[in-house]
């Protein structure tokens, strides 16, 4: 790493730092590079701040082997950060999403744990760091974001000690038992703590990285400080603490309202044959979901006719994901194969039992979708929120709809009138199926009022003005 004496001091007083842009590179019709902004809540989150911030977005665009100069789109400096096809496959496939997404997931598929993909981590960390520090005018907050950058806030500190720096863990955080396999477990930590607060979706997901800091450092922690020893002066103070991220919830409500997306719903209704029940999911194809145990659910109670496919349809938006990752593509296959056996043994020419669809669509498309849907499910194995849950509810201004939700979801922390399942326990899974296809309408509206209420107040908004106040707090305590 640079000395502090050599690092160049950039413009922007807030800087984010996250693996992928908000922006997707695409290539225009006369050939030139355009770009289209995704929309993602942390994106909506932050635009205000960004905005009246001077703003930098600091990213990858996606593809390998893309350098592009930074540029401003719609009020936001993007700054690319390039990765080589090496990078892609030992940083981003490998350690990222072959190490880390499985281990912080409970180890549902085994962890690779590779030396050349740890050192494309470093390596692709660094540079992160680097581009970051670059873009910060000095005494700039600078946002980090997520498993895949979590060396940056130390890198970050020592190439830059002015800057405020904030992380956020999306994902889970894992307990220490599992953790502690991690060959690089300690540089991780150490890496992490170089950030001033460091933010997780669940209570659990902090005391989790609480032990660890304690096993694997000895430093104090006094629940949400950790104090780290500084060479020669007083400990610096680091807050760990939950913070549950959430949604644009207005945005997604005013678009259910909209008149067109109603009829699209109602189409959608149709097109399946006018069911009496519609049942959705909607996940990445993604090995944490638990679409499988859903799909066994589901097949069963058709097979004990305690259901039919005349009733219920299954519709399910599987968003392709890291598909160059042997355990997505076997998901992938047994998910198909599983979904084709069972509209293979009790689909009808008139009814399928599962309309599937390995495709993504735009956000007004899932907003009909989240209003044809009697029933959502939501059966994840280990999610750090799962926002389709918090999505399904801020669309449902009919106050109609149930929901099931996996206990294994930070959303369930705060979604706590849905149907509570555990997706391991078929029976249970099963049981609350029936239940939410048979539920009367009043105790529908009550429980589907209630977790609007809960999703409308804590919006991301909020998420994002929490966490940045007590960043901007805790900033000033360190340097005054
Ligand atoms: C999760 C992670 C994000 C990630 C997203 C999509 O939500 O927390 O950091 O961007 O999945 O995955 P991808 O690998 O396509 O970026």
């Amino acid at each position: 790493m640079g000395t502090t004496e050599g690092s160049p001091t950039g413009q922007y007083a807030f800087v984010v730092v996250s693996n992928r842009l908000p922006v997707d590179h695409v290539i225009d019709d006369d050939g030139n590079d355009a770009w289209t902004r995704s929309p993602g809540g942390l994106v909506t989150a932050l635009e205000p701040v960004m905005k009246a911030n001077h703003g930098a977005w600091v990213g990858w665009v996606g593809q390998a082997d893309v350098d592009l100069a930074p540029f401003d789109n719609d009020g936001i400096h993007i700054v690319p950060v390039p990765l080589s096809a090496d990078e892609v496959e030992n940083y981003y496939e490998g350690f990222s999403n072959d190490t880390l997404w499985p281990l912080y997931h409970d180890v549902i598929s085994a962890p690779g744990y590779h030396r050349v993909w740890w050192d494309s981590y470093v390596l692709a960390n660094e540079r992160f760091a680097r581009a970051a520090a670059a873009s910060a005018a000095r005494g700039a907050v600078v946002w980090v974001q997520d498993y895949q950058l979590q060396l940056v806030p130390k890198m970050l500190r020592e190439l830059r000690p002015d800057l405020t720096i904030g992380f956020f863990n999306h994902i889970p955080f894992p307990p220490y038992g599992i953790y502690s396999q991690l060959p690089w477990r300690t540089q991780i930590i150490e890496g992490l703590l170089g950030a001033d607060v460091i933010g997780f979706q669940r209570v659990a997901d902090s005391s989790n990285f609480l032990r660890a800091v304690r096993r694997l450092t000895g430093f104090v922690t006094r629940a949400p400080i950790v104090e780290v020893p500084v060479e020669g002066g007083a400990p610096r103070s680091v807050v760990a603490r939950f913070f549950p991220i959430s949604i644009d919830a207005k945005s997604f409500e005013d678009l259910a309202r909209l008149p067109e997306v109603q009829a699209r719903a109602q189409e959608i209704r149709d097109g399946l044959g006018n069911p009496k029940t519609v049942m959705l999911g909607v996940d990445r194809l993604d090995y944490t979901k638990g679409i499988g145990h859903r799909l066994k659910a589901f097949g069963e109670l058709l097979a004990e006719g305690k259901l039919s496919v005349e009733d219920v349809t299954l519709v399910q938006v599987a968003n392709p994901s890291r598909e160059r990752v042997a355990a997505y593509m076997q998901l992938r296959d047994e998910i198909e194969l599983t979904v084709g056996r069972i509209n293979g043994d009790f689909g009808t020419i008139s009814h399928q039992a599962i309309s599937y669809h390995h495709h993504g669509y735009p956000r007004e498309e899932m907003v009909a979708l989240y209003l044809a849907a009697d029933v959502m499910l939501v059966t994840s194995l280990r999610d750090g929120m799962n926002l389709v849950a918090k999505e399904y509810c801020a669309a449902r201004f009919d106050n109609d709809g149930v929901l099931i939700l996996s206990e294994f979801t930070g959303a369930w922390d705060e979604l706590k009138r849905s149907l509570r399942i555990n997706p391991h326990d078929i029976d249970g899974l099963k049981d609350a199926i029936l239940q939410a296809v048979n539920m009367p309408r009043a105790e529908r509206a009550s429980r589907m009022r209630a977790l609007r209420k809960r999703v409308l107040e804590f919006d991301v908004q909020r998420w994002s003005t929490e966490f940045l106040a007590v960043l901007v707090a805790q900033g000033k305590r360190s340097r005054g």
